[in-house]
């Protein structure tokens, strides 16, 4: 793909005509099975990407809040510590926590570069633009891509490298895949390597519940915005108004799972994969799941992976936690 060059920015896109593929394949495979299931990257177009930096101001989600605080508290430490100089983050979004770090790195006088990764490009241009404004002498080179598929495309690193995957996004792996992803991280790490990894953690199911069913109907909508992405992607005809959330915490594994309900028995044609879905009333589609981990299972994944736990940081309430893992 054609790098949009300017000053300090590069942004290049490794999605394209296969990843239209990799919606149609994730569509095709996860509406023709027993429990209909659609995978949570999808939800992020330019309309799903407002819609969680909406969720992130919520009072009911904790998460955003608290792990800022967490790096707030800890930045300075974590950047003594690691020596980086380039900071890659997956899943950057709009990257409103990631200033921290970045500022913490500038005033060690350490920042050279920065690496956003995300699926949503309206986003990753936003944020390449926006910091290579503010941060004078940085260097940034986003990167619209998959980080499940695309790590081996990141740039040769200018210097010790951090990479941070922030918000919990950790969790909204499926279980077998979780460690296989830690692991391609530590590759493109390599030893002596850190990753800053946040995770939301297990507390009263209530305080959960609540983050995924707020007062005003935000969590919804960005369920909801999946089936839009289908429609306008695959040419489906999802009746979007036939659908309402469901969010619930299943207290044996220790996860919040985001489903699309059928209001009503619906029939579905997605044209682009000349596929036609019976739902029957009150059938339950899977849209996220979205784990919340003790720090046993944290320091049992990390461990798994050949990660060595530097520092565990988290809140007072123990609400999140930021890790702060090294490639041995
Ligand atoms: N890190 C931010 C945003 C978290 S939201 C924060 O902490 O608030 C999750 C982000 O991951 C979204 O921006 C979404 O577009 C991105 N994402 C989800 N699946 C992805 C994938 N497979 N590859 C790259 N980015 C992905
Ligand atoms: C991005 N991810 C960590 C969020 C979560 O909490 O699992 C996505 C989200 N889903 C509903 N609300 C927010």
């Amino acid at each position: 793909m054609e790098p949009i060059l300017e000053a300090a920015v590069e942004v290049h896109s490794h999605l394209g005509p296969d990843d239209e593929r990799t919606l149609a394949d994730d569509v095709l495979d996860g509406l023709t099975r027993p429990l209909k299931e659609l995978p949570p990257k999808h939800f992020y177009d330019a309309r799903g990407s407002e819609l969680f930096d909406a969720i992130c101001e919520l009072p009911e989600y904790y998460q955003t809040r608290t792990e800022r605080r967490i790096l707030e508290t800890h930045a300075d430490a974590i950047v003594a510590r690691t020596g980086a100089v380039e900071l890659v983050e997956l899943g950057s979004g709009s990257a409103t926590k990631t200033r921290v770090l970045l500022d913490a790195m500038a005033e060690a006088g350490t920042l050279a570069r920065y690496v956003p990764v995300d699926v949503s490009a309206t986003t990753v241009h936003a944020v390449a633009e926006l910091f290579a404004d503010e941060y004078a002498e940085l260097s940034v080179v986003g990167l619209v891509a998959d980080f499940e598929r695309h790590l081996a495309h990141l740039p040769d690193p200018v210097g010790p490298r951090l990479v941070a995957f922030l918000g919990g996004t950790i969790g909204n792996f499926p279980p077998g895949s979780r460690r296989r992803f830690l692991r391609s991280v530590g590759k493109v790490l390599g030893p002596g390597g850190h990753l800053l990894l946040g995770t939301d953690l297990v507390k009263e199911p209530r305080v959960i519940e609540a983050a995924y069913n707020d007062d005003a109907g935000v969590t919804a909508q960005f369920n909801l915005n999946v089936l839009h992405v289908v429609n306008r992607e695959l040419g489906a005809d999802f009746d979007v108004g036939a659908f309402e959330h469901v969010a619930f915490f299943d207290r044996e594994r220790e996860w919040i799972e985001m489903r699309l309900r059928a209001r009503e028995a619906q029939h579905v044609r997605v044209e682009a994969l000349d596929l036609e879905v019976d739902f029957a009333a009150r059938e339950e589609m899977r849209t996220e799941i979205s784990a919340k981990f003790t720090l046993e299972r944290l320091r049992g994944d990390l461990a798994a992976v050949g990660m060595e736990l530097v520092e565990l940081l988290t809140d007072p309430d123990e609400l999140f936690a930021v890790s702060l893992a090294r490639v041995a």
